[in-house]
């Protein structure tokens, strides 16, 4: 009875499905007969149930393909997909594409965050007028969890600030103005503020103290990505020993590894293209005494310091006006907009470089454009006769006093503490412009010593005194180095690539505003005019380096031939004793005077 019953629930479930099968997802049914052609019905299957089985298939084999594979289509109206679009926050854009800061994976994201707090520190030090001492520590939490900090002597930041720099994408004293800064984006720090709230739900922590009568803050907050605002969670006065300063603490998921990528390679680097700066470093391994507290700040014998070769802070550097022809005609209307200037002329000549009172006279006339029209009612028309009008007028080349290299002679003592080479130089070139913008190349060239020779060479690249470490096929430098020919100054190179030999060269590259490839700073954009400058200064290095290299296989020549010839001369004495008679004593006179013979014809 029970089995009967059973049966009969089992043939009206399983003709129920197949039918429901056929009907709703025909592409399912569609492809269950193809497989189970040969099938016999399965053991417990009575025949009724077989046989409907069998219809439902014929008909799901009787549905063309494409019919089955197509279920009915949603469709949205433009008033549904009207309720669906609003603002994206610059946060959650952020948020959700982090690889374009630098984020994209745990170690990358470790190294992106001290760049940042590093690039900051030294701003602002330099920007304040303050030979810097920094401090990164690392803590490592757990196995995949760290917290950073970075520590400055900096100037502090004002309270009231310190919520929107790092709870605030998109907010900084940079990126309005064409002035040479390690930062220009104003989204450096908040961004590793956010890295490190996404991966492990932490407040960033913020100390930081403006001057010796003023109070010391701690700040504990958060970005609130949907906003793009900051979240104070805490705001107290503490007790700080430092005068003025700041340090930042951000706890992230992250990977602390070795190699070309790391944070240790990192910090050498950034030291020697800032030879004023002293840097202290606490990995996390470095072992910390057994009895520290946590938060305790580390003493100085347990860091590893790089120590500033110089106290001079580098040149000071003006901020400057855009030249006009690095200006695009929608800039040039936004500007017009903005400007506090009465009229078109003196717009012309007060917000940009290099424009004299008759220069805009002469671009407004022969644009066509009356001087005295009121800039914010320029029509587009008006704005782009002007601005072709930019194009075809003669200026001089922007101010280059906005430059500040590192110089010949520190970034050869810098290169000295960095590498035991035979042979060094370095080069500064003049500065010149790229789409209106002034910048600056310095090379750096270490050769031999105990730098291998069956290795590419060691490529280090630098923008406004950061090393870049990533994306070194994609850089401006790279480009340069590979197509500068390297065996007319006695290297080996395969072709397109980076010269072979035990060489190490740093490339500088210093902008009021550096073309970056991306957001995360880490490849410079191929503009010609900046591939050109650096060609110059590689074949310069690269002259005096073959004149070295020469100097040296000559010597090596010489010196093989001299240990061939002086090998013959006890033989030589003996073939004239013999010829000669004379006795011993004189055989030895010989081989003396023939030595001295041959070390006085050594030609170096
Ligand atoms: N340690 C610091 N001391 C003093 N001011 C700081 C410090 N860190 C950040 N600031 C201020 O906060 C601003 C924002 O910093 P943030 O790193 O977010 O952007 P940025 O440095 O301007 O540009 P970028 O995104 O390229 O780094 C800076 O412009 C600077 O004015
Ligand atoms: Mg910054």
């Amino acid at each position: 009875m029970a089995k009967k019953a059973a049966k009969k629930r089992a043939a009206t479930g399983s003709a129920a499905k197949s039918g429901r099968a056929a009907k709703a997802t025909p592409k399912r049914a569609a492809a269950k007969p193809a497989r189970s052609k040969k099938a016999r019905p399965a053991a417990g299957t009575t025949r009724k149930t077989a046989s409907k089985q069998a219809t439902a298939k014929k008909a799901a084999k009787r549905t063309p393909a494409r019919a089955a594979a197509a279920p009915e289509r949603n469709r949205a109206t433009a008033d549904e997909m009207a309720t669906k679009q609003r603002d994206i926050s610059v946060s959650e854009f952020f948020a959700k594409n982090r690889h374009l800061l630098g984020f994209d994976n745990p170690s990358k994201a470790l190294l992106t965050t001290i760049k940042e707090g590093v690039d900051n520190s030294l701003d602002a030090c330099e920007e304040a007028g303050i030979v810097p001492e920094i401090r990164v520590e690392i803590d490592q939490l757990d196995e995949t969890r760290f917290r950073v900090s970075i520590e400055d002597n900096g100037p502090g930041i004002v309270r009231s600030q310190v919520p929107k720099i790092f709870g605030r994408l998109l907010y900084g004293s940079k990126f309005h103005r064409l002035r040479q800064s390690r930062g220009q984006q104003g989204i450096g720090i908040s961004a590793a503020g956010m890295y490190g709230l996404l991966t492990t739900g932490k407040p960033v922590n913020i100390r930081t103290r403006t001057g010796k009568n003023r109070d010391a803050h701690h700040f504990e907050l958060v970005i609130d990505t949907q906003k793009n605002e900051p979240r104070v969670k805490s705001d107290r006065k503490v007790n700080w020993k430092k005068d003025h300063g700041t340090r930042v603490e951000i706890e992230m998921e992250g990977a602390y590894r070795g190699g070309q990528h790391s944070i240790d390679a990192y910090i050498r680097q950034i030291s020697l293209a800032n030879p004023h700066a002293t840097l202290h470093f606490r990995p996390p391994k470095a072992p910390r005494k057994k009895d520290a507290k946590e938060g305790e700040p580390t003493p100085e014998a347990e860091l590893i310091s790089f120590k500033r070769v110089t106290r001079e802070l580098p040149a000071e550097t003006a901020e400057i006006k855009p030249h006009p022809y690095g200006v695009e005609l929608g800039v040039l209307m936004q500007m017009f907009r903005d400007t506090k200037a009465r009229n078109v002329k003196s717009c012309l000549q007060g917000d940009f470089a290099r424009v004299s009172s008759k220069v805009a006279w002469d671009i407004c006339a022969r644009a066509d454009v009356a001087p005295t029209r009121r800039p914010s009612e320029a029509t587009r028309d008006e704005a782009e006769r002007i601005h072709k009008t930019i194009k075809k007028t003669k200026l001089m080349n922007p101010p280059t006093d906005c430059i500040a290299p590192i110089g010949e002679d520190l970034l050869l003592r810098a290169l000295k503490s960095e590498v035991e080479a035979d042979f060094y130089a370095t080069v500064t070139r003049r500065p010149t412009v790229y789409r209106g913008n002034p910048f600056l190349v310095e090379v750096g060239l270490a050769y031999g010593g105990n730098m291998t020779a069956d290795d590419t060479i060691t490529l280090f690249r630098y923008a406004n005194r950061v090393p870049l470490q990533y994306q070194q096929g994609a850089c401006a430098v790279t480009k340069a180095v590979t197509n500068t020919d390297w065996k007319s100054y006695q290297l080996q190179q395969p072709r397109g690539a980076l010269p072979v030999g035990p060489m190490l060269l740093l490339v500088h590259i210093a902008s009021v505003w550096v073309p970056f490839t991306s957001e995360s700073k880490e490849a410079i954009a191929n503009y010609p005019e900046i591939i050109k400058e650096i060609r110059l200064a590689l074949q310069e290095c690269g002259r005096r380096m073959a004149i070295h290299v020469r100097k040296q296989r000559r010597e090596a020549d010489e010196l093989k031939k001299r240990a061939y010839i002086e090998k013959y001369i006890p033989q030589v004495a003996i073939g004239l004793q013999e010829i000669l008679g004379f006795d011993d004593r004189e055989r030895g006179r010989v081989v003396n005077q023939l030595s001295d013979v041959l070390e006085r014809s050594r030609k170096m």
